[in-house]
């Protein structure tokens, strides 16, 4: 039987029996708690904890699922997987125990055909409830296994719904391992279904907290294991889910799968993270340093390691993905859609780390080969270090290299260094922290600032606390640094990419010029500045002002960024989300995941369209509601709300739906105008425009107007579409005349050549030329010495000496043919008499010689002795 036709039949069976067939959900989950999907019942975990009305009773799915904890695994197994199908059907309150366990029985048996013979389960150690149900159904005793919380206690390892479940395993027969249940040997017996009975919810340790509102069904199936078993193979990656992608891996790599245990470590290594990354990819996961990002990253670097290993010296992503998609496009019509995005992310990021791969891989072997020597079993840790921090060698890539060789790696050592630079990093960020420790105990006694910005701009208020220096002060004097935090503000603090508001804060005896205001711990909102005279005191009253013109332009930016990310979105696709953004006053700028550089006219589309949407004028609404209800809408989250949360929501017209906490105009008229001024890449997968908006960008049109006219006033022309073209006029004939100069110079070269040739002198058949240029320096000297004696070579033996004043120093070079330094005549003792003439002394090589000295006015004396200096030379004194 095929997956697809497993799937499929998988679903029909549960659709048949009343359940609502859901699609997967993202592997980014919708769950903060969560790195990523791990299991099918996440996109439920609401409806189980009575937090949310389910809107069906039973529900039936197929979803991606990625689990973090086996990456290592991977490869060395017949089972493991870091991404994998489940399959699943769920029960909200409705049926129970008897249901979920007869039909999971009836589907195994009847729907796959897998021989009851074969069937064990496992129940929880004290679930007789459990025992009795599989006994009803036909299961002998012998092949009912009762264990522990660690095997049959499910949960997702965060806070969350759980319960305890009952596996079903498949005997695959004596060849895989002793008989003796799953409790022994889990090659043999595989586990192909779990049933979790959903009744309680757990801490994030796994501790039961208390019993849930109702009594659930979740069960999850991994496809891969089904269709081990039914198409008989051996392991997963035999499968037709990753036979084809193992066939890539063996075709990139040319080694063939099965015949070496180490490299076929490899290739499955190989394919399994290669499907996997393609589906982190597609759901919007970026290669990073942390979280999600750095799982994918290190895959990725592990899969690149794995095809070094068997010789593969080329891309091999890009095969990798393509397969994947191939097989699993179908299933999954996102992959299709995002291929290319998930190609050039890989790319990239393949290129990047093989890039260092190399010299990485070098340190590596050098290290192994003095363990060897010194007869050390130990891989040092500041190796390990160096790899990771200098190559990207990620800790788990080098431990498994490393026992490759039969070596430990020091990780303590490891450890060690990791921290030192924590701590450096740390030491930096000491200084900050002893205000944020006093804003800390602040917050104890001061709560939540209450914030009044969203309506007014000015508000009477009480100082609650100052800070100076970064410690609590009664008083604070003109002068001085301070933090303040009031019991309520109109000012904004730092959020969302929205800076902080500035402005003035005045109290009876002293006012406060605030700069900056940012968020603090428990809700603080935190005024810095500057007393600008007299002195505040905690307990005074004060009277805060906003900075109007600041926030209103402020304001412009926040509702034109949202205007600009739909207008993103809607020309880009739905891929273009928002990854980061700068709202200031008068500026924005917007990061958003896209692979390529968007094209000059493209960019020009975005911005038209965002301005005409501007110009429509908009009623730009905020309100507050639930979380739920707000994603119900369609709302674009950027920060990770709860549910049950009240969230804030900004629409802007009937387009655009965003929680948002910021500050934004009332009609999208007064955003006025937004320019875009630039668009770059900003990492892997990321582009970032920025933009002007309102007045500034006015200005910005108006400076370049202003730079156009000067260029046009240079040009001499007036009409400004005339300019492109004069200016290139301009510089092709600049091109011109520099060619017919420099032909003229030539020219006059030449000529100078010919006429100091021909008035050569003739010492003892030795053409000589001494001629004084002054004004040129070494190399113009050189240059004219070199033409000098090539033409004079023709005639026989010859020299050139040449001399210049400039700047009050004296230059003077010589240059000879080869035949005349073979009798015996050296430029540098041609020079040395000349040279002393004029205070310096002469070297270089026998046939050219340089000299000088401080005697600039002594030059024509100097080269007057040239022609006795040669004579004497040839022995003719
Ligand atoms: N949540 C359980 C698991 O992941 C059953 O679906 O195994």
């Amino acid at each position: 039987m095929r997956a697809d036709e497993i799937r499929r039949l998988f679903l029909r069976f549960f659709e048949e029996r009343g359940h609502r067939i859901v699609p997967s959900s993202s592997l980014i989950p919708d769950d903060p708690s969560l790195l990523l999907t791990n299991a099918g019942m996440n996109q439920f975990k609401p409806y189980f904890l009575g937090l949310r009305e389910p809107p069906y009773p039973r529900a039936a799915s197929a979803q991606k699922v990625f689990r973090t904890s086996d990456i290592e695994n991977v490869g060395h197994t017949a089972r493991h997987l870091t991404f994998f199908e489940m399959l699943g059907n769920f029960s909200f309150g409705d049926y129970f125990k008897a249901e979920a366990c007869a039909w999971a029985l009836e589907l195994v048996t009847e729907g796959y055909g897998i021989d009851r013979d074969r069937i064990w389960v496992t129940v929880f150690e004290t679930d007789d409830e459990t025992v009795g149900v599989w006994t009803d159904l036909g299961i002998p005793p012998q092949r009912i296994v009762r264990r522990g919380k660690a095997d049959n206690f499910w949960w997702m390892h965060v806070a969350g719904p759980c319960g305890p479940c009952s596996e079903i395993y498949v005997d695959r027969g004596p060849r895989y391992g002793p008989d003796g249940g799953p409790e022994v040997d889990e090659d043999r017996f595989l586990e192909i279904w779990n049933v979790v009975f959903m009744q309680n919810e757990c801490d994030d340790r796994g501790n039961v907290l208390r019993d849930l509102p109702k009594k659930n069904i979740d069960t999850g199936s991994s496809l891969e294991r089904v269709a081990m078993v039914l198409q008989e193979v051996d392991n997963v990656f035999e499968t037709d889910l990753l036979r084809p992608i193992l066939a890539v891996a063996e075709e990139v790599s040319d080694h063939p799968y099965g015949r070496d245990g180490r490299d076929d470590v490899s290739l499955r290594v190989m394919a399994e993270h290669g499907r996997a990354c393609t589906f982190l990819i597609s759901d919007g996961v970026l290669p990073s340093n942390e979280g999600r990002g750095y799982v994918l990253r290190r895959m990725l670097r592990r899969l690149v390691t794995h095809a070094r290993r068997l010789g593969v010296d080329r891309p091999v992503m890009p095969d990798l993905v393509a397969k994947t998609v191939e097989v699993m496009g179908d299933a999954y019509p996102e992959l299709r859609a995002n291929q290319s995005f998930v190609l050039q992310v890989a790319a990239s990021e393949e290129e990047r780390f093989g890039a260092t791969y190399r010299q990485g891989m070098a340190l590596f072997e050098a290290e192994v080969a003095k363990a060897r020597e010194s007869g050390s079993r130990m891989f040092r840790g500041d190796a390990a270090f160096k790899l990771h921090d200098t190559f990207g060698f990620p800790i788990e890539s080098t431990l498994e290299l490393a026992a490759e060789e039969g070596l430990s790696v020091d990780t303590e050592g490891f450890a060690r260094l990791m921290e030192e630079q924590r701590r450096r990093a740390r030491e930096a960020a000491r200084k900050g922290a002893f205000a944020e420790e006093a804003l800390a105990e602040l917050s104890a006694t001061a709560g939540p600032t209450e914030f009044l910005g969203y309506e007014r701009l000015t508000a009477e208020a009480r100082v609650l606390g100052v800070l100076s220096d970064g410690e609590r002060t009664e008083v604070a004097g003109e002068g001085s640094r301070v933090r303040l935090v009031l019991d309520r503000t109109p000012f904004y603090a730092e959020a969302g990419g929205q800076v902080g508001d500035a402005g003035v804060i005045r109290t009876p005896g002293g006012l406060v010029v605030v700069e900056d205001t940012r968020p603090g711990p428990g809700g603080l909102i935190v005024h810095e500045g500057v007393v600008r005279s007299g002195e505040v005191r905690a307990g005074e009253e004060a009277e805060a002002q906003v900075d109007a013109p600041r926030r209103e332009a402020t304001a412009r930016s926040h509702t034109a960024t949202h205007v600009l990310h739909w207008s993103v979105r809607h020309l880009l696709g739905e891929h273009a989300r928002q990854a980061g953004s700068l709202v200031a006053p008068g500026r924005l700028r917007f990061d958003f995941t896209h692979f390529e550089a968007v094209p000059r006219e493209r960019l020009e589309e975005i911005e038209e369209l965002a301005n005409r949407r501007l110009a429509e004028d908009a009623a730009v609404r905020a309100y507050e509601t639930t979380f739920e209800f707000a994603r119900s809408q369609g709302a674009i989250a950027l920060f990770e709300e709860k549910y049950g949360d009240i969230v804030r929501v900004v629409e802007v017209g009937d387009y655009s739906l965003e929680l948002c906490g910021g500050t934004h105009v009332r009609h999208t008229g007064q955003v006025s105008l937004l320019r875009l001024v630039s668009e770059g890449s900003v990492g892997a997968g990321l582009r970032r425009v920025e933009a002007l908006v309102g007045p500034d960008a006015l200005r910005h049109v108006n400076l370049e107007r202003r730079l156009l006219e000067e260029v046009l006033e240079a040009l001499g022309a007036r009409d400004p579409a005339e300019a492109p073209e004069r200016v290139r006029q301009a510089v092709a004939r600049i091109k011109q005349l520099e060619t017919e100069l420099g032909k003229v110079r030539r020219a006059e070269r030449d000529r100078e050549v010919e006429r100091l040739v021909a008035g050569a002198l003739d010492v003892a058949g030795v053409s000589l030329v001494v001629a004084r240029l002054d004004g040129q320096d070494a190399d113009e000297l050189r240059e004219m010495a070199l033409r000098l004696r090539e033409r004079l070579g023709r005639r026989g033996r010859g020299a050139a000496v040449l001399g210049s004043a400039r700047e009050g120093r004296a230059l003077l070079v010589a240059a000879l043919t080869q035949d005349l330094v073979a009798s015996g005549v050296t430029a540098p003792a041609l020079l040395e008499t000349a040279a002393r003439a004029v205070g310096g002394r002469a070297g270089g090589r026998p046939d050219l010689a340089y000299g000088g000295g401080g005697q600039g006015a002594a030059v024509g004396q100097a080269l007057e002795e040239i022609p006795g200096r040669l004579a004497e030379l040839l022995g003719l004194r």
